[in-house]
């Protein structure tokens, strides 16, 4: 938990669980940082609720963040990312990084290779490549990733799936290591909704080459999606913002090596610190999971309303 002086203090927030998907990749990318992350569980999810609501939640959000110590926030988040992302330029005295316009990169990229490959089998290729998005029903709405996506060549289909969020919120999602037939049915629930989603989506936007997750829950359903993606017969790469994200915030890092901020060489094992705005037992049991090594000692603090 100790760091040095020396060492840059990265705060990451997301609603919930999700943004441990980002941390995940940030862990050995930037090792030599000290991690402060906050999951606000009580107030999730941001991704029904309307822009003023989702501006306030991330703004007191960020400040907790950083009268931690935060040098550098992460916005782990696509919904407070899409809905608040100036809004927090604007209230921190800090660099802020989202997760859309690295979302919207590794899309273009991922999009370019396909059509690459079509081509070599043949296909014709498209004047403009498409991409679906899967996020929530805010992010959609704010058509943050059409705008992102347009600025680099790329044709965005959106596609909201409310259900996600609390399906992943709650652990239903399939658990190599449970046995249990009662994880099992949770998990087939999840599949089903998957199913659903996709099939809608996919004669949303016939002729995506690559399916965009937009929420930083989604990539915890990564193999469900991959799976049923399959069995629709439309083996679509699916990609997400998490590696990107973490890249930036690398680059940032090492263009502040002169300033207070990054003084550190980046090769240390990384430290962490959790909070939660909810049950903080759930955010250990789950976190841990979801983060692929343990969370402990996690935090409980209340933002108010
Ligand atoms: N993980 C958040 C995202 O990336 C959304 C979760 C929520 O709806 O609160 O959009």
């Amino acid at each position: 938990m100790s760091k040095s002086a020396s060492t840059p203090t990265i705060g990451v927030f997301d609603s919930g669980f999700g943004g441990l998907t980002v941390l995940r990749e940030l862990l050995p990318l930037v090792a030599g940082a000290h991690y402060i992350y906050l999951g606000d569980t009580a107030r999730l999810p941001y991704g029904s609720k309307s822009r003023e609501t989702i501006v306030r939640y991330a703004v007191s959000s960020a400040r907790f963040l950083q009268q931690q110590g935060a040098e550098l926030l992460v916005v782990a988040c696509n919904t407070a990312t899409a809905l608040a992302l100036d809004d927090l330029r604007e209230a921190l005295p800090i660099p802020v990084v989202g997760v859309i316009e690295p979302g919207a990169e590794a899309a273009a990229g991922a999009c370019a290779a396909e059509q690459v490959a079509g081509q070599a089998q043949g296909e014709a290729s498209d004047s403009l490549s498409q991409v679906l998005v899967l996020a929530t029903q805010a992010t959609v709405g704010s058509l943050a990733y059409t705008r992102a996506c347009a600025a680099l060549g790329l044709r965005a289909t959106e596609k909201a799936c409310p259900l996600l969020v609390p399906l992943v919120e709650e652990g239903w999602i399939v658990d190599s290591e449970s046995e249990s037939a009662e994880d099992a049915a949770r998990a087939s629930v999840t599949a089903q909704v998957l199913r659903i989603y996709l099939n809608e989506a996919l004669h949303a936007a016939p002729h995506s080459r690559a399916l965009l997750l937009g929420c930083t829950h989604y990539p915890l359903l990564r193999p469900e999606i991959e799976r049923t993606l399959a069995e629709l017969g439309r083996p679509l790469r699916v990609i997400d913002s998490a590696r990107a994200t973490a890249r930036a915030v690398a680059k940032i890092l090492s263009l502040k090596q002169a300033a207070k901020l990054g003084t550190s060489a980046v090769s240390d094992e990384a430290t962490c610190e959790f909070f939660a705005t909810d049950s903080v037992q759930k955010f250990e049991r789950l976190g841990s999971r979801f983060l692929g090594r343990p969370v402990e000692g996690v935090r409980l603090v209340d933002l108010g309303g």
